[in-house]
């Protein structure tokens, strides 16, 4: 059985009340559910954390095991060095993810700090995003 872990970062523990226009009015809770039954085959694990050293101790503790990882890093996305070198310094690959297309919104979210350490990017297809990024891990 693959071991996956989906991990998201600031303000993400909000989906389904925050910016509904934009992310969408489903909980991260219920996605996960549906995503789970999706796929019985893979052991979907899940972390969030507001905190960016929390999110890197995350890297560290499951980048060695885990045969991959979706990383939402939210907003640290776009300021982290520290979280590009944690995904440099693991094993496991990371998909980058977004719910929301970060190209057609404001110029600070175009840049990612961390994409170049990724071993791919996917983002602005609302949650599905997820499963996207599910389906090239385990590809
Ligand atoms: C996000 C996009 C980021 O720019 C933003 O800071 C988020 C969510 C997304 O999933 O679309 O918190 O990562």
């Amino acid at each position: 059985m693959k071991h996956i872990l989906i991990i998201n970062g600031p303000n993400l523990n909000l989906l389904g009340l925050r910016e509904p226009g934009v992310y969408g009015s489903r909980t991260f809770d219920s996605y996960l559910d549906e995503l789970r039954s999706a796929y019985p085959g893979v052991d979907i694990a899940y972390y969030q954390s507001n905190h960016e050293g929390a999110l890197i101790d995350k890297l560290h503790d499951e980048g060695f095991n885990a045969d991959g990882i979706i990383l939402n890093a939210g907003a640290y996305t776009h300021t982290s060095i520290a979280l590009h070198d944690a995904i440099k310094a693991i094993t496991a690959p990371v998909v980058e993810v977004h719910i929301s297309n970060v190209h057609q919104r404001e110029d600070f979210r175009h840049h990612s700090c961390i994409s170049a350490a990724c071993r791919g990017v996917i983002c602005g297809f609302g949650l599905d995003s997820y499963r996207l990024a599910l389906e090239a891990l385990i590809a």
